[in-house]
């Protein structure tokens, strides 16, 4: 039974000190709902504004990819470097320990395989579903440019619609068709376009010229992709210019776990997003943790 008696009288009003009401200083973000900025800070790091996502959801259109043949031996170790897991569902529920508490971004488009037109994706996921599996954003890709891009763009605000109903950021994912040119222009166009649509944030892939026009114009955060595995210097400098340029850090998959030091390069990774090493320091660090010297 609830106490009655005894409550002690009420006094510490502080009157004289206003209520603070501090932006929310994410990119374009501090008009969200609170649901929404609380699943953003657990993606961007607060003290940073910048995030280093871990992907693995490449399986949802490749199978078992180089590197994720067994995410249980292979990712489950890295977690504990990662601010964020990009993942299906499948895997999530299948081996993802339900103790990891960062942020999962949710795969939530696919369809086609390898074998097939990637653009002709559809929405691949309820939003129940993501709100039953807690996650902190929901991803889709977007084929601007390609054959099915209007049902692409169509899924994107289908789950920003869904989405905003529960508070659930949506990830935009700018995928490149291999006929396209990978420059400026083009990831301003698919950049632009995601955020004008709802998108609370944006993946696309880093161009050695003139990415900083990309970044500016996009008024969301953006994340770059890794894409295919580099040498661990190139990776390591693409990673530092983009967050000089404007990133909000990274959303890398198999430069990080085709490494020959998955461990190491996601803890060097985090030291050029998150302290702004230069690549030349990072790559030290990777080859400190490399050898067993740190
Ligand atoms: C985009 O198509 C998917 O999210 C990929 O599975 C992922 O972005 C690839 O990441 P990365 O290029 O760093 O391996």
């Amino acid at each position: 039974m609830a106490d009655k008696d005894g409550i002690p009288d009420t006094q510490n009003y502080f009157v004289d000190i206003p209520l603070a009401s501090k932006p929310y200083t994410l990119r374009g973000s501090n008009s969200l709902d609170w649901g929404c900025k609380n699943r953003l800070s657990k993606i961007f790091q607060p003290e940073t504004g910048r995030t280093v996502m871990l992907t693995i959801d490449h399986g949802y259109f490749l199978g078992p990819t180089a590197g994720l043949e067994r995410v249980d031996l292979t990712i489950v170790p890295l977690l504990p470097y990662a601010d964020t897991l990009m993942c299906t569902r499948g895997i999530l529920r299948s081996t993802i320990p339900p103790t990891f508490t960062k942020g999962i971004v949710l795969r939530s488009s696919g369809g086609p395989s390898i074998l097939k037109e990637l653009s002709n994706e559809e929405i691949a996921v309820d939003v129940e579903d993501a709100v039953r599996l807690n996650v902190a954003a929901m991803a889709v890709q977007v084929f601007i440019g390609g054959e099915h891009e209007t049902k692409s763009v169509h899924n994107m605000t289908r789950l920003v619609d869904m989405g905003n109903r529960y508070g659930i950021p949506v990830l935009g994912v700018t995928a490149v068709g291999k006929d396209m040119v990978r420059d400026a222009k083009y990831m301003r166009l698919a950049t632009r376009i995601c955020a004008e649509l709802g998108a609370a944030y944006i993946k696309t892939y880093y161009v050695a010229e003139g990415f900083d026009t990309v970044t500016a114009s996009c008024p969301v955060p953006i994340v770059i992709a890794g894409g295919k595995k580099l040498p661990e210097p190139d990776a390591l400098k693409m990673a530092y210019d983009a967050v000089q340029q404007g990133a909000a850090g990274v959303d890398m998959g198999r430069n990080i776990f085709q490494s020959e030091a998955p461990a190491a390069m996601i803890q060097a990774i985090r030291k050029v997003v998150h302290e702004n090493l230069t690549p030349e320091e990072g790559y030290d660090v990777y080859q400190a943790l490399k050898s067993g010297k740190k």
